[in-house]
């Protein structure tokens, strides 16, 4: 039986407007990061290439989302990364990291623009200084879906992302995604790994915004409808 509610409509009545006090786990990654130590090790022709790779990553906390009584916090994040020695973009990404407070369920959708999108689940308590999502081809729920070149020539079958947080602030994570290259007996585990130090602190949520400006409440609710 799945466990949710058989009222799949009543929106939450307690939304706290401030978002980064009920992000649980992924509070620590709200704010702007960087790096200029990451290593990608990816797919080419001749086998496995290693770059070095500078990283810059914004997570910002965005106003909660409810699907109906599902209550999320969460922030929007953009990752951008360049290989060492090279201007043009080498990886970007963009997507949410969302936490469900009632069930410690935690979520990263990926985007990729070369025509991948995916979403990764996990669970984690608001303490730990660890955690992990993963997504799955073929699952609907928490699966990934690329274009048809990728799936005929790179077809991606797993993800998993390990995020850790480090004493100094810092976080590192390592990330692996399981790739079948056309013509290749073995799966290649395409592993990409960084640690990144805080260059700028998160903004307040749009709301949070709002009411700083109107000096007044406004519940979740009340915004949508004016
Ligand atoms: C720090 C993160 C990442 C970096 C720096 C990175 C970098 C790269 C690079 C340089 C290639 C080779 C591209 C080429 O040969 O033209 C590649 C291939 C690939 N990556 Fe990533 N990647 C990252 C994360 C991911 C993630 C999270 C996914 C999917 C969940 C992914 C999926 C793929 C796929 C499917 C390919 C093979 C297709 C291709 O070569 O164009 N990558 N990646």
């Amino acid at each position: 039986m799945e466990p949710f509610p058989e009222d799949i409509f009543t929106e939450p009545d307690n939304v706290d407007p401030d978002t980064l006090a009920n992000l649980g786990p992924l509070r620590r990654l709200a704010g702007v990061w960087e790096s200029a130590k990451g290593v990608d090790l990816n797919p080419k022709a001749d086998g496995p290439e290693r770059r070095e790779f500078s990283e810059r990553i914004e997570l910002q906390p965005i106003d909660a989302q409810a699907n109906g009584p599902q209550l999320f916090y969460g922030l929007r994040y953009h990752t951008h990364i360049l290989a060492s020695g090279e201007d043009a973009t080498f990886h970007d990404q963009i997507g949410y990291w969302l936490w469900e407070p009632a069930t410690g369920l935690v979520l990263q959708t990926l985007t990729i623009p070369r025509g991948q999108v995916a979403i990764a689940s996990g669970h984690a308590k608001p303490e730990d200084m660890s955690l992990v999502v993963s997504a799955e081809r073929g699952q609907t729920e928490y699966g990934i879906c690329s274009t048809a070149f990728l799936e005929y020539a790179f077809r991606t079958d797993s993800y998993r992302l390990e995020v850790t947080f480090n004493a100094d602030g810092s976080w590192s994570y390592v990330s692996d995604t399981m790739l079948m290259v056309r013509g290749r007996p073995e799966p290649f585990r395409h592993r990409d790994q960084n640690t990144l130090v805080k260059i700028a602190d998160p903004n307040p949520n749009p709301l949070l915004q709002l009411r700083a400006k109107a000096g007044q409440g406004l519940g979740i609710g009340s915004l949508r409808k004016g």
